[in-house]
């Protein structure tokens, strides 16, 4: 049985919200036809929908604020930040954006402009990165290892990138992959870490065939503590001096520091190479802002530089990989079928194996997401066949797996909110036979589930 230890910080203000009667939810998830991606915040009790920007900041996060420098040129506010960052990463070129995918504009457009029809290969591509890599006509390439795809396998890093399969893919087609990448943890695999180890086969490889390798480095102080607690000749080092080890075998870093930076809004670029970062940020004067601010006020460059600061102390970290633990591990003691070991920053709840009356093309893991919200007014996401599933001709294509993203913002809820969501799944999970599946009444063409209207099936 996982511990859950005390938090590392107490409550200085909070915000209050409220369990809706059964009578609202009821209406509520009718009103939003089903998806919850349409219910009203106020709606909801526990929202477990994305860690994305939903966390809470410190008191010298707020206090960073009132001394944004809002000049548009040159504030001192990105030289405090560049400073941090720098000093975390080794890297001396910092480019601020407003947000990861904002980030992921500014350098896939330039790194594929006159790459059409290459491979972007990585572990997994996150789906915004995957927007940008088709959106300039590059295809992307996942290498993740096989065991990412077994949810019962216990590996300590399945995250990592498939090295013979990179291997293989780069004595053949090198001359077509423009750039790989680690996503760090990788977000749509269960937020499952890489070893430095992996890191350094890879960026062995890339520099072999002298192909940039950057990071996806949204959670990936969350990745250093796995690395810090799971790898051989870690446990002594800390966080700094492992991201810079992992730092020193890319060539660059992208990040959502709506994540590991612990703000509500933030991302940035930084690397070496002077030539390179100078077309960045043409780049970023086009679609961001100046390059000291791209896209961001002086108070927000403040609250990451902090926020930065603080994740890499490494005890708020610590707490926040203890709090999903003990969600999942307690998930998978009551028999709730989850995705192991605990990756970072949600659980995984395998709604097809909890659900197995429900087939794919009725979406099970969206059922339960239904039945979570009615029971409990909890938001979840679901990751299976709405999400990724879909029809060739007559067939349905389902997702891999059909999975529940219980999602954990960063120190916005109590152990007694985990044991909330623990109580509701096992009084889910004595009925869960009656539980009926869905079909999509209306479609986008493209991202369908933050959209699309379902209805129960009789
Ligand atoms: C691994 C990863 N990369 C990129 C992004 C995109 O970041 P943003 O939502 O800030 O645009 C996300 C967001 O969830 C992510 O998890």
């Amino acid at each position: 049985m996982v511990k859950y230890f005390p938090p590392p910080y107490r409550i200085k203000m909070i915000e209050p919200i409220k369990l809706p009667s059964v009578e609202r939810r009821n209406q509520a998830i009718k009103e939003a036809n089903y998806n919850l991606f349409n219910l009203n915040s106020e709606d909801i009790f526990i929202d477990l929908l994305t860690d994305s920007g939903t966390g809470a900041m410190s008191d010298k996060q707020w206090a960073s604020l009132m001394v944004g420098d809002e000049s548009y040129a040159n504030a001192k506010s990105f030289y405090r930040l560049k400073s941090v960052v720098t000093d975390l990463t080794g890297f001396s070129e910092i480019i601020p954006t407003h947000q990861g995918r904002a980030a992921e504009n500014i350098l896939f457009g330039y790194i594929l402009k006159d790459k059409p029809h290459s491979f972007v290969v990585s572990n997994q591509s996150f789906d915004t990165t995957v927007g940008h890599i088709l959106y300039n006509k590059a295809y992307p390439k996942d290498l993740v290892v096989q065991e990412s795809k077994e949810i019962d396998t216990t590996l300590p890093f399945k995250g990592n990138m498939d090295i013979k399969r990179l291997r293989e893919l780069l004595e053949t087609e090198h001359q077509n992959v423009s750039v790989i990448t680690m996503v760090l943890t990788n977000n749509a695999g269960g937020g499952q870490p890489a070893s430095i180890e992996n890191l350094r086969e890879v960026s062995m490889l890339a520099r072999q065939y002298s192909i940039p390798f950057f990071i996806d480095a949204s959670r990936v102080i969350e990745n250093a503590y796995f690395i810090q607690q799971r790898e051989n000749g870690f446990r002594e080092k800390n966080l700094k001096t492992i991201l810079h080890e992992m730092f020193d075998l890319a060539d660059g870093m992208w990040m959502s520091a709506k994540k590991d930076a612990y703000v509500n809004i933030g991302g940035l670029i930084a690397l070496n190479n002077k030539t390179f970062s100078d077309h960045l940020r043409d780049r970023l004067i086009l679609f961001e802002g100046f390059p000291t601010y791209g896209g961001l006020a002086g108070r927000d460059l403040e609250a990451m530089a902090t926020g930065l600061s603080e994740a890499v102390e490494g005890d708020v970290i610590a707490h926040r990989i203890n709090q999903v633990e003990f969600l999942v591990n307690r998930l998978h003691e009551e028999g709730i079928p989850v995705v192991l070991p605990a990756g970072g920053h949600a659980a995984f709840i395998d709604a097809g194996k909890f659900l197995p009356h429900i087939p794919p093309n009725q979406f099970p893991a969206q059922a339960l997401a239904v039945e979570l919200y009615l029971q409990g007014g909890i938001r979840s996401v679901e990751i299976g066949s709405l999400m990724f599933g879909h029809q060739e001709g007559d067939r349905f294509i389902p997702a891999p797996l059909e999975l529940l993203r219980l999602t954990i913002p960063r120190r916005v809820y109590e152990k007694a909110h985990f044991e909330f969501i623990i109580d509701t799944l096992l009084s889910i999970k004595k009925e869960k036979d009656k539980i009926k599946g869905y079909e999509i009444t209306e479609e986008s063409e493209l991202l369908r589930h933050f959209t699309c209207k379902l209805r129960p099936l009789d």
